[in-house]
């Protein structure tokens, strides 16, 4: 895709989208990645301001950073077990010339939250509950790594300021404290904004 393309989101569909992704990553992107009008309704919540560092916890290959980086102001880092999916995504930026995004190739307990300002969950962890339906089979998955790399978050998002922003994308909460207050649920109540209250 001609990297003018993609500054004019709005006219792109996912599919057309997606051509920055090769094949093999692309074929995950309809189950596995975020369509591009959630991640802007996302993005827009989290980007407060200019600069503002956003987390995306299991970026995959970057698809919702990237869509963020385009229409926001904002930081976007992603962190991501696979290697591969984040080489992809260090490539895609490279080649599109997106400042605004940065790639980490680790596990989720490695990461400080006090490094971000806010944050964006698309169940990562889920493909600890079901194998069948994970991006492949390359990482050890397991029933008790979900409630640990939950517990993980939870803490972290714990020890956040008050007014800290948060999105899941198809959660069912275990990693948000009741500390966080939900502000609002949109498509059919799947993408939920928090926000840190106490
Ligand atoms: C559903 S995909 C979401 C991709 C991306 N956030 C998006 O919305 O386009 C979840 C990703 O989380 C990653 N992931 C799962 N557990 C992780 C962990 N403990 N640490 C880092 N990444 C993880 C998976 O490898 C997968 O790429």
């Amino acid at each position: 895709m001609h990297p003018s393309k993609l500054k004019n989101l709005h006219d792109l569909t996912d599919e057309e989208f997606d051509l920055i992704f090769p094949l093999e990553i692309r074929r995950k992107s309809a189950t596995h990645f975020t369509p591009i009008k959630i991640a802007k309704a996302a993005a827009q919540f989290l980007a407060t301001e200019p600069n503002i560092r956003i987390l995306d916890v299991g970026s995959g290959a970057g698809k919702f950073c990237f869509v963020g980086a385009l229409t926001t102001d904002a930081h976007f880092t992603g962190v991501e077990q696979r290697a591969n999916y984040c080489k992809c995504g260090d490539e895609i930026a490279n080649k599109y010339s997106i400042d605004n995004v940065s790639f980490l190739n680790t596990n989720i307990d490695r990461i400080k939250f006090k490094d971000f300002n806010a944050f964006y969950l698309f169940n990562p962890f889920f493909e600890n509950l079901s194998p069948e339906s994970a991006l492949d089979q390359t990482v050890f998955l397991d029933d008790e790594l979900y409630l640990e790399y939950s517990a993980y978050v939870h803490k972290q998002l714990e020890q956040m300021p008050v007014g800290t922003r948060v999105v899941t994308y198809h959660s069912s909460g275990p990693e948000i404290p009741s500390t966080y207050q939900l502000k609002d649920s949109l498509f059919k109540t799947y993408l939920k904004f928090w926000i840190k209250k106490a």
